[in-house]
């Protein structure tokens, strides 16, 4: 049997998409094993799973180093990689938003300084709306910039909305809905349509399950 290779995103959300697989019949206990190993093999199923920065699964996957994996919809969107995706799975579920300072009125008149990850992603939203921005491309902890005068607002996501409210920020609009998503490498998903295919359909039924 040939190897399925598999990025996963690590952290919190890797830990359920294991789940996923291991329900789906692509057990790997030693995953489990608490330690600082990235790649983690079970040859009686034929898997090989491999624990990625999030932001990096969609790399691994259009290069053909994992098959499959799983990315949030934040980053196919923002770095548009040419890859197959395959499904929603309806597991880490946010928003994308605009956020700002509480009270914060846009004059449409000023160029707009907008802080962000996702640069492209906020420069798409804005130029829909005709509306000349300035971005100022961050890392992380971006809802520093508005309150550092850095920025008018963020573009970022929002889940429980903790973080803005502990920093006295505000939802402007939530303008995209954002999930994790089964990805497919598109050569190697020719080689091993069957078996990838069968995953699909096997974490499809858990996504019907839980709705
Ligand atoms: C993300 C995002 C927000 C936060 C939103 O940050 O950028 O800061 O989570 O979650 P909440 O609405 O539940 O508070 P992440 O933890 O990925 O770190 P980062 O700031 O370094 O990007």
């Amino acid at each position: 049997m040939k190897i399925l290779n598999v990025a996963l995103p690590k952290g919190r959300l890797g830990e359920k998409v294991y789940e996923m697989f291991e329900k789906a019949g692509l057990g790997c206990p030693a995953i489990k094993e608490n330690n600082r190993k990235l790649v983690f093999e079970n040859p009686e199923m034929g898997v090989r799973y491999f624990w990625v920065k999030p932001s990096d699964v969609a790399i691994y996957v259009e290069r053909g180093a994992a098959d499959i994996g799983v990315a949030g919809k934040d980053i196919l969107l923002e770095y548009s990689p040419d890859v197959y995706e395959l499904l929603d799975l309806k597991i880490g579920k946010c928003d994308m938003a605009v956020a700002a300072k509480e009270g914060f009125q846009d004059d449409r008149n000023k160029t707009l300084t907008v802080a962000t990850k996702f640069s492209n992603i906020a420069k798409r939203y804005y130029s829909a709306q005709g509306r000349d921005i300035d971005i100022v491309h961050l890392n992380g902890s971006i809802e520093l910039a508005p309150i550092l005068g850095l920025s008018d607002v963020i573009v970022d996501i929002v889940e429980t909305g903790a973080t803005l409210r502990a920093n006295k920020l505000e939802v402007v609009e939530k303008f995209q809905a954002i999930s994790a998503r089964l990805i497919a490498n598109k050569a190697n998903f020719k080689f091993k349509s069957e078996r990838i295919e069968k995953v699909r359909a096997e974490l499809l039924k858990q996504t019907e399950i839980e709705q």
